[in-house]
């Protein structure tokens, strides 16, 4: 069985002292949440102060990651911010393509590939997100280019090494808007996600992969996108700048492992 994991993207939100507030807030509510991985990713400069409250506190179950990183190991990146260095700061997952960074900072699915495979280097696990646009939704495109995103963005990865990473299916048309995909829906590309998996790598490596679903999830729609068998977890937005509102999704997610049992 794939184990639930619930990720808390804060994009540009929270200084030093409000994440580190948060968190401190945050980890005793889901301390007895054992059945899921939780993860919390803050801007650059909030990291090592995370992964050092954790750690002083004992709730070493929750991971830390990065929004963002570069592929490269260092060099003359101004603002850049390496692999190695998140790593040498406790950090152990970076999201990888986010649509915002496709959109806004023109990443490519070839840049995308260089930086998962650079993070599996380095032994940080990626999560690497796709998804559509409502215009390439509405020409039945959605298939063509989440197919493209995987087959280029996972390029060149062993099968063990696809079954360790994240995959965040994440439709363009429901980031931030409140327009959340229905629990079907969204279990229906992930579905189809699992099958190119199986297709260019393992049948294995597709059953082994974790596929979370973003895009405007919420405490009151959490559970059920949870109760669908190819949704393994959420990669949460807006809704997880809220240490009460993240821990009831993280709630909803240890629901999944309990009913599945
Ligand atoms: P949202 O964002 O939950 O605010 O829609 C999700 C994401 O961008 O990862």
């Amino acid at each position: 069985m794939r184990r639930p994991l619930v990720a808390a993207n804060w994009k540009m939100h929270k200084n030093l002292k409000e994440a580190v507030a948060y968190t401190r807030q945050f980890a005793p509510l889901v301390a007895n949440l054992s059945e899921v991985d939780v993860v919390l990713a803050p801007p650059f400069l909030a990291l090592p102060a995370l992964v050092d409250t954790l750690k002083r506190e004992g709730h070493t179950r929750i991971q830390v990651a990065a929004q963002h990183s570069h592929a490269e190991r260092h060099g003359a990146f101004t603002g850049e911010v390496s692999l190695g260095m998140l790593r040498a700061s406790g950090v152990k997952l970076v999201l990888v393509g986010h649509s915002e960074r496709r959109r806004l900072f023109h990443e490519t699915d070839t840049g995308i590939n260089e930086k998962t495979r650079a993070a599996i280097a380095e032994g940080i696990i990626p999560i690497v997100c796709v998804g559509e646009t409502l215009e390439e939704r509405e020409s039945n495109k959605t298939f063509e280019v989440l197919k493209r995103q995987i087959r280029l963005g996972l390029a060149g990865l062993s099968p063990d090494q696809v079954a360790a990473i994240i995959v965040a299916y994440e439709p363009v048309w429901a980031i931030g808007t409140g327009h959340v995909a229905t629990p079907k829906q969204a279990n229906t590309v992930h579905t189809r996600l699992r099958q190119q998996l199986s297709a260019q790598f393992s049948l294995e490596a597709a059953q082994a992969c974790r596929i979370i679903y973003g895009g405007s999830v919420k405490p009151s729609n959490a559970a059920e996108l949870m109760t669908e068998p190819d949704i393994d977890g959420a990669l949460v937005g807006g809704a997880s700048l809220e240490p009460a509102s993240f821990a009831e999704i993280v709630l909803a997610s240890q629901q999944k492992t309990i009913e599945d049992v």
